[in-house]
């Protein structure tokens, strides 16, 4: 398969081809969803809950999206690699913006950098990023990394104030330089209006019809645990088929049925010969010694 290229994305979003992303954030993960064919892979911060156990999205390091971003792009050899930036790796200015977005592309590979929000501050980030010469995916809506500003994990775009917020920022975004955008948590029927508003790409996720839509693959296994957004479809039980599938090991070893001989290898009889050779030496200078 040909490496997916913004020109294809462009492409596809002309001809009404929906844009399928999807979240890994390792290199097994990033093969499964290569192999099955995805237009855009995310190592999203949303790594931060669901690989590393954080209660959010806002304590994770560039460095350890950084590890988790080399291994994606490892296995990653069609799909087109987008980076979120975590939250506070680009807040301070647009060099430090740009030293971050560098970093992705250089240390990781990364084809896009994906930043959240899309207030004055955030536009002069993709403006700068963008100048730089890294690709922008934009994410408005419900963006986690300032979801204490937004009053929590809720819907954007429900009331007068957000929809008219939504609207303006979506526009900035695109004008800042953005070439796709994620769109997270917002009624279907604004995304709608976005999408005739927009030359850009929208990616949904909780956002109804839209050009693409995104997942993070650990909820659309069924590797999260517990309950997850109403967004959520769940594809597989991956997290209780592998529980499964280890208390299955854990009693065979306990029950001795593990290993079986068809895992086992076999000694020639000239080496059992001469391991017990060496054996028979050990035990017989040991005798000679009294010890
Ligand atoms: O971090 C992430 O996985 C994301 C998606 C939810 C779009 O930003």
């Amino acid at each position: 398969m040909p490496r997916v290229t913004i020109p294809m994305l462009v492409r596809k979003h002309e001809s009404g081809e929906p844009i399928v992303m999807v979240t890994a954030y390792d290199f097994p993960g990033a093969r499964v969803a290569d192999r099955a064919g995805v237009d855009m892979v995310l190592v999203g911060d949303s790594a931060a809950q669901v690989v590393l156990g954080y209660d959010s999205t806002v304590p994770v390091s560039t460095d350890e999206m950084l590890v988790l971003a080399r291994a994606a792009r490892r296995g990653t050899e069609s799909a087109f690699l987008v980076c979120d930036v975590p939250f506070g790796s680009t807040e301070i200015s647009d060099a430090q913006a740009i030293e971050t977005a560098v970093r992705f592309v250089k240390e990781a590979g990364a084809d896009a950098v994906k930043l959240e929000g899309g207030s004055e501050p955030r536009l002069s980030r993709i403006r700068a990023i963008v100048s730089a010469g890294i690709p922008v995916v934009a994410h408005l809506g419900l963006t986690p990394q300032t979801a204490t500003a937004l009053g929590g994990l809720r819907a954007q775009g429900r009331t007068e104030a957000t929809a008219t917020r939504l609207v303006r920022e979506a526009r900035g975004v695109q004008e800042a330089g953005a070439f796709c955008l994620v769109v997270e948590a917002v009624p279907a029927e604004i995304t709608a209006l976005l999408r005739d508003e927009l030359r850009i790409p929208i990616i949904g996720i909780g956002a109804g019809e839209a050009d693409g839509q995104v997942l993070v693959a650990h909820d659309l296994l069924g590797i999260t645990e517990g309950r997850t957004a109403k967004f959520v479809k769940r594809y597989a039980q991956v997290g209780e088929d592998s529980a499964a599938a280890i208390a299955a090991y854990a009693a065979e070893v306990r029950s001795g049925a593990f290993p079986a001989p068809e895992h086992c290898y076999t000694a020639t009889a000239e080496a059992l010969a001469a391991a017990r050779a060496e054996l028979d030496r050990g035990r017989a200078e040991r005798l000679d010694r009294g010890s």
